[in-house]
């Protein structure tokens, strides 16, 4: 087997990041690692322990001070996918809710947070063999990993998957709620003071809009192999 390598996968929210590296993972045998689901679990804390108000106020302090109590992990459940841990607990339905998706933002804003969780980032990825997908992972994370892809899509696509997807998982949902919450949350990404979602130079660009899921698949495996020599 040829020497595990670090592949990171960057972009817009709901930009299909985590479906294709998830996937990719599976084929190569590699740990995936969901960033985006580390902010989330972050911030599913806040709310539940009165660290953002219902006007959306984030006691910044409090959540600082509260991760020395946060543990978040990643484990394999019964039927193969992976499911996100706050202590111990499986919070995978609960950070894909819209108080969180509302929230996150904000919370991963957060400084003194944001270098928290790069840490533990960057613990997962010591062993190599990891595909790790989120919005600083190319830039901040994993400034040397060997193959580094930047996703993206029209808010309108993007905004009709995830549609598409909370409707399947028989959540309701207001497909302009929806899209209004992933232009928000592009513009806070894209221009937080904190490591801001951005394209790291030596990435390679993949706009999906008109792929399907096995061409992006297939798109992808091409770019492992040109890396890995294959
Ligand atoms: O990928 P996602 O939509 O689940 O990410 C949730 C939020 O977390 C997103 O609004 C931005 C933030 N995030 C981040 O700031 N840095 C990352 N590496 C991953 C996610």
């Amino acid at each position: 087997m040829k020497k595990p390598i670090i592949i990171a996968i960057d972009g817009y929210s709901s930009s299909g990041k985590s479906t294709m590296a998830r996937a990719l993972a599976r084929r190569l045998g590699y740990r995936y690692i969901d960033s985006g689901a580390m902010y989330r679990a972050v911030t599913l804390y806040a709310l539940e322990n009165n660290l953002i108000d219902t006007n959306g106020n984030v006691d910044t302090d409090g959540i600082v001070n509260a991760l020395d109590s946060i543990k978040i992990d990643f484990h394999l459940s019964a039927d193969g996918t992976q499911h996100t841990t706050l202590n111990g607990r499986d919070v995978e339905a609960d950070i894909r809710t819209m108080p969180v998706s509302s929230n996150v933002s904000t919370v991963s804003a957060i400084p003194q947070l944001r270098h928290r969780l790069v840490l533990w980032q960057q613990e997962f990825g010591k062993g190599k063999g990891i595909v790790m997908d989120g919005r600083d992972i190319g830039t901040i994370v994993f400034p040397d990993a060997e193959l580094k892809i930047f996703v993206n899509a029209p808010a309108e696509t993007r905004a009709h998957r995830r549609f598409i997807e909370l409707e399947a998982k028989g959540i309701a949902v207001d497909f302009d709620e929806i899209l209004a919450n992933i232009r928000h949350r592009d513009l806070l990404d894209t221009t937080r003071a904190e490591s801001p979602l951005r394209r790291a130079e030596d990435a390679i660009d993949l706009d999906n809009t008109l792929m399907t899921i096995e061409e992006q698949d297939a798109w992808l495996d091409e770019q492992v192999n040109l890396k890995l020599g294959r």
